[in-house]
């Protein structure tokens, strides 16, 4: 609901529970009221006004802006800056009018002497908890205007408080890493300058006043839909306030704004939780398998994928893949994928990238009798791709060299020796549209990982004018999107996984166009604990695709029992990628007896609700519970990193089930029992969430898989 008082100067945007309150000045300008709970009578929320002045500062500066254009010296992170025809580099917006359309408060304001229209754009969506904002720029001026920094959103949060940041930050097979520190007076930025939403940091942030849990206490957080360069800013200073600003990142940004033209910022998704962390991940999983997924994802789970890559990385051919999607087929796998080195001379990551015929030596009846094998084992088939890209030892870099970004005096830095190619350019979107499309029509395939395995660097596009070179960290990523939807559109029936060495592009734009995401190239079983974990705060556990491979990992030589591994993956989407001719009839019996029971309760995982009981940062036991919408099912995975004697092993309280229902508790596929409970007699689901358990795991690297479930 969108709610305004009789002089139109206040806004009330309410959700189910929550509520975001913002004032019109007496000068115009358009302050913060209030964030949080809902109250009662929309006379209690705030109207605010300019505010008192403080010693040695402007009002402007004080001022709880909504969205701060660069003016009066303004000290704090700046929301709209820009230059305009006499090179005037001062933004002054006012309130010039709202309308409420399609559900959508929109406050424009206006920079009278220059004609610019600044749209904040804010959407509750009120059966999810949250609020979306966006801005449109429309330049109703005969002048071209340079923006230099645009961001989507401009956020408040109650003063003279003691705040926890949560971040997610991390590395190439480390990403997703929680990082939560006590907020400290200062400019406190996180961002990608990459060009991809990148491995180190990702555009989301938690703010939770005093020390909220998993449970318990407020929250307010936000999420940008974005994969080019972004820019995170926390702001708290000696005031007691604090302001986060969230958008496009302004580094080496420039963007011209030609007369009667407009540009709209990418969405933030912020709600506020008044019970901690674990729902606001509940809140932000909803909203995205219902409403950003691709449709035809929200409809169903995932399909079990096997992939390639660990096992054959760069070395794959016919009579290998077929015997390798007999194994997969013979475990019950539902999409066979063949990872990298299917074309042109791509035998290593030194040549062919770019040239996307199939290699004759490896396949020399084309992909077909691959194909044909695969849907006459009644799998479907994927293929690898890395669209973006080119190496240099490559047919398509030699007839176009200039296809990607480079500054035409300086050498192009090569990172795993490829170059990006400048996909902004018509041309090499058109190109890129065309390949696939082609390969999309000759070859029956269902699946596409599409990969991007650099950052930019050299970020040049000498063809066109100076004023637009800089604009290539946007068009890049928009580019990208506009692929993704042209190819979805002509080939409705074909799912995507964005891939970018692991997870280098997770973000909510890259979910609107993908139907999975690849989360890391790390996959050993308990690493993975902790990148899923901080996947799980804002990302749902659908588009997290989570392989079962070979022990010893590749990655750091740990050796993991098989049951581990499976009970690792199966918090996501599943996938197996093993060298499965080397697992032993064991083995295989097992994987099989796993992936069955994936496909018999992954209806829990890909739309349940998701409750973290106990962290692998906090305690040797760590557990996560997924309960179904209607709450008759639940699965319950444990996992004990390693038992001490002398250590006590945390008791596990389940979340999320119906009190005056009973329910039974099982191991999935393992003899174990709990401790403490009956395993023959139901309980309430209050007993079981108040009572909690011990499970019996023991040793090093020990897991179990439980189903809770309605007795009768
Ligand atoms: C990246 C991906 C891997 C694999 C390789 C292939 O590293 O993340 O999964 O596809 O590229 O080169």
């Amino acid at each position: 609901m969108i709610h305004t008082n009789n002089e139109k100067n206040r806004f009330i945007l309410e959700t189910e529970t929550t509520a975001y309150a913002l004032s019109i000045t007496e000068l115009g300008n358009v302050a913060h009221g209030y964030w949080g709970k809902r109250l009662n009578r929309i006379e209690d929320y705030p109207q605010v006004g300019e505010p008192a002045r403080l010693n040695q500062e402007t009002n402007y500066n004080v001022l709880a802006h909504e969205y701060a254009g660069w003016s009066q010296g303004l000290y704090l992170e700046p929301s709209l800056k820009c230059s305009f025809q006499d090179h005037t580099r001062d933004v002054v917006l006012k309130f010039a009018e709202y309308q409420i359309k399609e559900n959508a408060l929109i406050l424009t304001l206006r920079d009278a002497a220059f004609g610019l229209a600044v749209d904040l754009i804010y959407r509750p969506w009120e059966n999810y908890d949250l609020i979306e904002r966006k801005v449109v720029l429309r330049n109703e001026s005969d002048f071209s205007i340079q923006l230099q920094q645009v961001l989507s959103a401009r956020f408040t949060l109650p003063t003279c408080e003691r705040y926890q940041l949560t971040q997610l930050v991390g590395k190439w097979g480390g990403e997703t890493q929680l990082s939560q520190t006590e907020l400290s007076i200062g400019k406190h930025i996180w961002e990608s300058r990459r060009g991809i939403t990148s491995h180190f940091a990702n555009p989301f942030f938690a703010l939770g006043r005093q020390n909220p849990s998993e449970t318990h206490g407020d929250v307010w957080f936000g999420l940008l839909a974005f994969s080019g360069n972004w820019k995170s800013v926390v702001e708290a200073n000696i005031h007691g306030q604090v302001f986060v600003s969230m958008g496009i990142n302004d580094f080496d940004f420039s963007w011209k704004l030609e007369p009667h033209s407009s540009f709209e910022t990418p969405r933030v998704i912020a709600g506020f939780s008044a019970e901690g962390y674990g729902r606001m991940s509940r809140m932000l999983h909803r909203f995205q398998r219902e409403t950003i997924l691709p449709e035809s994802t929200r409809q169903s789970c995932r399909p079990v994928l096997y992939n390639s890559w660990e096992a054959t990385e760069f070395h794959v051919n016919e009579p290998d893949q077929c015997k390798l999607a007999e194994k997969a087929a013979s475990l019950g796998i539902e999409l066979f994928v063949i990872d990298d080195g299917w074309f042109g001379a791509r035998n290593h990551d030194r040549a062919g990238l770019g040239d996307w015929h199939v290699n004759p030596e490896k396949f020399p009846r084309g992909l077909g009798p691959l194909i044909q094998k695969v849907q006459s084992l009644g799998m479907k088939f994927g293929i690898w791709v890395e669209p973006e890209m080119v190496n240099p030892d490559s047919d398509l870099f030699r007839a176009h060299p200039d296809w990607v970004y480079h500054f035409p005096k300086r050498t192009a830095t090569l990172y795993r020796n490829q170059l990006a190619l400048n996909v902004c350019r018509p041309d090499v979107q058109k190109y890129i549209i065309g390949f696939m499309t082609k390969l999309l029509s000759e070859n029956a395939i269902d699946f596409v990982k599409w990969d991007m395995n650099r950052s930019f660097s050299e970020p040049g596009w000498p063809e066109i004018e100076p004023a637009r070179q800089q604009e290539i960290w946007i068009r890049h990523a928009q580019s990208i999107y506009e692929i993704f939807k042209t190819l979805r559109g002509r080939f409705p029936n074909v799912s995507f996984e964005s891939c970018a060495s692991g997870g280098g592009r997770v973000d909510l734009g890259t979910f609107e166009v993908s139907d999975q995401v690849w989360t890391s190239d790390n996959t050993d079983p308990y690493d993975r604990l902790f990148i899923q974990e901080g996947f799980s705060y804002p990302y749902c556990a659908r588009a997290m695709m989570a392989w079962v491979t070979d022990s010893p990992n590749f990655a750091n030589e740990r050796r993991s029992s098989l049951r581990y591994r499976f009970h690792s993956s199966m918090m996501g989407s599943l996938g197996v990628g093993g060298n499965l001719p080397k697992w032993s009839d064991d083995e295989m019996n097992e994987a099989r007896q796993w992936i069955t029971a994936y496909k018999q309760y992954r209806h829990i995982v890909a739309n349940g609700d998701l409750y973290r009981l106990a962290s692998p940062r906090q305690s040797p036991l760590s557990a996560v519970q997924y309960v179904s919408p209607d709450k008759k099912e639940s699965l319950l995975f444990t996992f004990l990193h390693s038992a001490r004697r002398t250590q006590i092993v945390p008791r596990i309280y389940p979340r999320g089930l119906q009190s005056e229902s009973l329910y039974k508790i099982q191991a999935i596929h393992d003899t174990r029992q709990l401790l403490d409970l009956n395993p023959n007699e139901p309980l309430s689901g209050a007993a079981l969430m108040a009572r909690g358990f011990r499970v019996a795991l023991t040793g090093d690297f020990d897991s179990a898989l439980w189903l809770v479930d309605k007795a009768g």
